[in-house]
């Protein structure tokens, strides 16, 4: 026999309270409608189904339904089920937020660092999802690699060599919510390794700086002109933030004696360079200059992340880590169950493998450069 009725329609909770069942759900399905939780146009599950799921007689719930169905809260339609009654809505819908009205208000967004997620390549994206979770593992559906999947790691690793010169191999990546996540695990794995001090670009992310205070590390400025950060001189420090290929929000790369001389600063002084590289790959403007991670590998994180070359509400970034600093930021990941969604990480795998990443990449580049030039 067909077991379907147990499994259609939606999923119910309703409070029965008091020794009287059949007037109990009676209230708390007219209370459910007049509150809205049930709202106008919603089937209702088959009175067998609810039955099972409270316990009770298949009759009882059946003549409830009947009894608010001749209420008018509930309209039956011959074979095709109990349904709430279409009716004016109880509760007025919500006036919309300030967040919805100023959105609908924007003609031209000109804030620093939002991308046009009006580009954002659904179909393809669906189509990436569709086929990656067809061919996954189910382990890859269960607590999985703190690390990031295999296989986005993998991918990873061919990409970020390939299109950004880094010097990566798949145990060295770290995936994780973006680059705040990824600088909010580094800080914190730092602080527990004794780091105190992280050096920032005077003009930079503030929000940036709040998640290394948050760490406990306290931040120190370091100015920035027209060839980025100055990295002359530098105050010790045990980590460094700079944003080599794009200054935020100056835009201009780091000239290449300074790429060099922050290399050398950090291998002597055997601290660390946080490389927020958050949009290296979509330059438009002028040719792309690789990671400064392939100057010091042991010496250099790198932070990439997709919120630029496809949408920020994704939440996903990597990192690369010097060899020393792997374990270490896994164990802050893990500790706190920060793992990374496997749908999300499955699909951007099969987006990257499959040359769609690329493709999104040079169609946005393209778009911004016209716009650029309108
Ligand atoms: C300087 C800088 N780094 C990184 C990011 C990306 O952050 P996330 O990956 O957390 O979205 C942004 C976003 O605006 C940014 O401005």
């Amino acid at each position: 026999m067909s077991d379907s009725w147990a499994i259609s329609g939606l999923d119910l909770h309703l409070d029965l309270a008091g020794p009287r069942v059949r007037a109990s759900l009676e209230a708390a399905l007219r209370e459910a409608v007049r509150g809205g939780r049930l709202r106008p146009g919603t089937r209702l599950p088959a009175s067998r189904a609810l039955a099972t799921d409270l316990g009770i007689a298949r009759n009882t719930v059946a003549d409830c339904y009947a009894q608010l169905v001749a209420e008018g809260w509930l309209s039956a339609r011959q074979g095709s089920g109990t349904w709430v009654a279409e009716r004016a809505p109880s509760v007025s819908p919500a006036a919309p937020g300030p967040v919805a009205a100023a959105a609908r208000r924007i003609r031209y967004d000109l804030r620093t660092g939002v991308p046009d997620v009006s580009a954002f390549p659904r179909q393809a994206w669906l189509a990436a999802g569709r086929k990656a979770l067809g061919a996954a593992p189910a382990q890859a559906l269960g607590y999985t690699d703190p690390r990031g999947l295999p296989q986005l790691r993998e991918a990873l690793a061919g990409y970020l060599a390939r299109a950004r010169g880094v010097a990566v191999a798949p145990d060295r990546v770290v995936v994780c919510a973006g680059f705040a996540q990824g600088l909010e695990l580094l800080c914190e794995a730092l602080r527990a390794r004794g780091a105190t001090t992280l050096a920032a670009e005077a003009l930079g992310y503030p929000r940036h700086w709040r998640i290394a205070e948050k760490s406990g590390l306290s931040v120190t400025a370091v100015s920035v002109d027209d060839g980025g950060a100055v990295t002359a001189g530098l105050s010790p420090a045990d980590a460094l933030l700079l944003t080599p290929t794009h200054q935020f929000p100056l835009g201009v790369p780091l000239a290449p004696a300074r790429r060099r001389q922050a290399a050398d600063w950090a291998s002597s002084a055997g601290a660390v360079i946080v490389e927020d590289d958050y949009d290296g790959e979509l330059r438009y403007d002028r040719p792309a200059v690789g990671a400064l991670q392939a100057l010091a590998p042991e010496h250099v994180v790198y932070a990439g992340t997709a919120s630029k070359s496809l949408a920020p509400g994704l939440r996903l970034g990597w990192l690369v880590l010097p060899a020393r600093l792997v374990d270490d930021v896994v164990a802050v990941k893990s500790a706190a169950g920060r793992l990374s969604s496997s749908l999300d990480q499955l699909t951007l795998a099969e987006f990257l493998t499959s040359g769609a990443y690329d493709r999104q990449v040079r169609r946005v580049r393209l778009a911004y450069r016209r716009t650029c030039r309108s």
